[in-house]
């Protein structure tokens, strides 16, 4: 069939770009079988705080807990301690490398082709469903290593800092599931018991008023096809145990209830990024809360990762996680490619500078390596 995702794409270095044959070419790679995919191995994980520093510690990692019945998502949401929406960076993954090598075995140095968080990579692999938002991405090159990192444009970034009242309440609710759901402890019972709320007055099952400067970040190795992954997430929680692996870690959703048809439709389209972002990280399992509009969840369902592509094979509006794969393994070759790391470049990267971009003055300072910046832009079609 004719592939329509190669259309939608554009690589472009400064004022070059690609010239469109070579985009065709990728095309026709796209259409070949499923590339491998190996089970992704936690290499180190880090926190950031409340005052959102990065410490190489487990303190944000929070312990699966059940939610209380009918939890109501738009509690504490006038104290929600919200972390300005910046430029997405690869800044603290690139710091986690460098620990993970110092620390470990220097063979976590070799044989990495790609490096990201995970968020960037889940929106590439989706991008052969997409049919509505298209993105932007930077990419680096240092030696043999693609670095990869979100470009948020001007528009983008203020509309993310200012979004309208009933969204941004929205999104809180989200986090609030979160708070029910987790527990700084791990739970003496399986399944998980409710949590005993900290503060007078708070509801059953609430753990703390959200901050969204703390996250836990697991950072993973894996290979997709011939590339080797580095790639960093936030894991929301574990199950029982916290392993050191990721076994038990939980994705913690939240959707709105389906009433009809249509519904279902929409939540099994929306499956293939829940299910992409857990799977890229290797997270086994989702829980997601089911809410009414006015965010009192009324149902929760744990779906096995694994067992998501079975759920949609087959229907209309269903997805192939195979064809994500096959177009991703596609896409990184041939940036592997045409995105070359010039050679001044590979003299001045010994140590980890990226090149900051100009519109990024005034913002902390980078620490990575000092690489062209590649701007790769996908659009729907
Ligand atoms: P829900 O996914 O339950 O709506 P994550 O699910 O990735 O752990 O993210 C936690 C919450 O952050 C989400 O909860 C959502 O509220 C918010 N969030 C994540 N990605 C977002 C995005 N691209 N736009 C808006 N909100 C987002
Ligand atoms: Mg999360
Ligand atoms: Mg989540």
């Amino acid at each position: 069939d004719g592939h329509p995702d190669s259309e939608r794409l554009s690589v472009k270095q400064r004022w070059r770009s690609l010239a469109p044959p070579q985009v065709y070419a990728l095309a026709y790679l796209a259409a070949g079988a499923a590339p491998a995919f190996q089970q992704p191995t936690q290499i180190i994980s880090f926190s950031f705080t409340p005052a959102r520093e990065l410490e190489f510690t487990d303190s944000a990692l929070r312990y699966l807990a059940s939610p209380p019945p009918r939890a109501q998502l738009t509690y504490g949401y006038d104290r929600w301690v919200r972390r300005p929406e910046r430029r997405p960076r690869i800044d603290g993954l690139l710091r986690a490398l460098s620990a993970a090598r110092a620390k470990r075995h220097q063979a976590l140095a070799s044989g990495v082709g790609a490096v990201a968080f995970r968020g960037v990579l889940t929106r590439i692999l989706t991008a052969p469903y997409e049919e509505r938002d298209g993105w932007d991405m930077n990419v680096m090159r240092v030696n043999d290593v693609l670095y990869f990192e979100e470009h948020l444009t001007e528009e983008k970034l203020r509309e993310k800092n200012d979004l309208p009242p009933q969204q941004r309440l929205q999104t809180y609710m989200g986090y609030a599931f979160e708070s029910y759901c987790t527990s700084a402890t791990p739970s003496p019972s399986n399944p998980p018991s409710v949590n005993v709320p900290q503060a007078p007055g708070d509801p059953p099952g609430w753990s703390g008023d959200v901050d969204t400067n703390v996250q836990w970040c697991s950072v993973v190795r894996t290979k997709l096809g011939e590339t080797t992954f580095v790639i960093g997430g936030e894991v929301d929680c574990v199950r029982g145990k916290y392993t050191g692996k990721t076994n038990t870690f939980v994705e913690l959703k939240t959707s709105m209830v389906i009433r009809n048809r249509q519904d279902e439709m929409r939540f099994e389209k929306k499956l293939l990024k829940f299910y992409m972002q857990s799977f890229l990280l290797g997270v086994p399992e989702i829980l997601v809360g089911f809410r009414k509009p006015g965010g009192e969840v009324t149902t929760t369902q744990t779906f096995r990762t694994a067992e998501i592509p079975r759920l949609v094979r087959g229907k209309a509006h269903g997805w192939d996680p195979a064809r994500c794969l096959a177009w991703g393994d596609a896409f990184f070759k041939f940036l592997k490619k045409h995105v070359h790391s010039d050679k001044q470049t590979e003299r001045v990267a010994t140590g980890e500078k990226l090149q900051r971009e100009p519109e990024d003055k005034g913002n902390e300072e980078r620490t990575q390596p000092e690489a062209a910046v590649w701007r790769v832009t996908f659009r729907p079609g």
